[in-house]
């Protein structure tokens, strides 16, 4: 049985908390993450969850009790992480982009650190040599995810060190004496097909023989979740078969078994997430039904950012008609979540759940038109518990310095 938060649960705790709330149910994440630690139960796998997915402490120390491992994407990240009670050992840095300094600053906080410019690379080898491990990341020219936003491993993409530029690699590698003790890729988000996680190891296994020191091939996230219904996730069962007939193939004589890291975001938290608003207005023109809520792209930018499809339902009339809406928010542009949707009726006042939520939602948020930020509630054991207050009217002015 798969874990789901029922509507009169997401209703009790809208009628507690107010609307617009992000809500976190704990223990779907813990299924998740039991279903990729079953899958690769007899492999060395090592899962970092993505926390740039969401970064609220509570669930940050959810994950860290559940046993899983942390990637940052930022030096704020890894703090967090480190507040929230990871061991350095246990926390990634996956830079792209990011000034030498901060990369420094990761080295002195222990954490494992992916580096994803020659730039950088030659600057650290330059400094610490072989004193402390680094990973590289690679950019695999491999184009895969649901769509080009969010595809990060194609031959266009900024990010990691091409990997026609091996060659480089090496020299640098090799001038500095660095300790090179893993190759990351990520290929981009929501990939459902296994064999697009296959083709980025038979790239890295053209390149693996050259580090005599490498403890891990780290494979990045992008694991694709079900949005709606006949949607599929990835099949990590299969995908784990895959991977382990790939590292069966090809045997790294003389070195260290490597060991396979992987960092999920929204497969974690995707579908542990509802995002329940409440219908401001109802209003006809022509043929379109508007139905107003009380939100906007800037609580859940999805759908207008990447197209995003999040599943919508009322919670206050679950057994009414089905109408067709288009749903929008209040924000002084356009700002659509869902157009011709059928919902069964709305009225004025009704609550709605977009569901979905738990990755990049919360998380990409703003106080765009000054409006406050949501609270955030988690259920853990069947209790809600407030883990972020919604903003009030001097979180807007707090760091504005009034000169006059
Ligand atoms: N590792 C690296 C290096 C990444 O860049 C990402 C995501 C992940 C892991 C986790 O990917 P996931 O498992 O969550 O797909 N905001 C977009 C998604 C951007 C993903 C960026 N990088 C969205 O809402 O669809």
């Amino acid at each position: 049985m798969s874990e789901i938060l029922s509507h009169s649960q997401l209703t009790a705790i809208a009628e507690e908390f107010g609307t617009p709330v992000y809500i976190y149910h704990a223990e779907k994440i813990a299924e998740q993450y039991q279903k990729l630690k079953d899958a690769f139960a007899n492999q060395d796998v090592v899962i970092f969850y993505a926390s740039k997915a969401l970064t609220n402490v509570n669930i940050l120390r959810y994950i860290k009790s559940i046993g899983a491992n942390v990637d940052c994407s930022s030096i704020n990240e890894v703090k967090l992480a480190l507040h929230a009670g990871f061991a350095p050992e246990k926390v990634l840095y996956t830079s792209n982009g990011i000034a030498f300094e901060e990369i420094e600053e990761a080295k002195n906080l222990g954490v494992h650190i992916n580096i994803d410019s020659l730039s950088n690379l030659e600057k650290f080898g330059k400094k610490f040599g072989h004193t402390y491990p680094v990973g590289i990341r690679l950019r695999p020219n491999i184009l895969a995810g649901g769509n080009l936003k969010i595809s990060t491993g194609h031959d266009k993409s900024k990010f990691g060190i091409p990997v026609d530029q091996f060659q480089k690699v090496l020299e640098c590698v090799e001038e500095n004496n660095l300790f090179i003790r893993g190759l990351h890729i990520h290929t981009g988000s929501e990939i459902k097909d296994a064999d697009v996680f296959v083709k980025g190891i038979e790239k890295l296994f053209e390149i693996i023989p050259y580090f005599k020191e490498l403890e891990f091939v780290d494979l990045g996230g992008g694991f694709k979740v079900p949005y709606k219904e006949g949607d599929t996730e990835t099949d990590i069962t299969l995908l784990a078969e895959k991977v382990k007939e790939a590292f069966a193939n090809h045997p790294n004589p003389g070195n260290k078994p490597l060991q396979i890291w992987f960092e999920p975001g929204k497969f974690l938290v995707s579908e542990a997430g509802y995002f329940v608003t409440q219908v401001n207005v109802l209003k006809e023109a022509g043929t379109t039904i508007f139905a107003g809520i009380n939100s906007g792209f800037n609580h859940l930018i999805r759908p207008m950012f990447y197209d995003s499809y999040h599943r919508i339902e009322n919670l206050s009339n679950q057994n009414g008609p089905e109408k067709t809406y288009t749903v929008v928010g209040n924000i002084c542009e356009t700002d659509t979540f869902a157009s011709d949707r059928k919902i069964s009726e709305i009225r004025e006042g009704d609550y709605l759940v977009f569901y979905n939520a738990g990755a990049y939602g919360f998380e990409m948020s703003s106080n765009f038109n000054s409006r406050f930020k949501p609270a955030e509630v988690m259920v853990k054991d069947g209790k809600a518990v407030l883990i972020r207050r919604r903003d009030v009217f001097e979180d807007l002015l707090k760091n504005q310095i009034e000169v006059e």
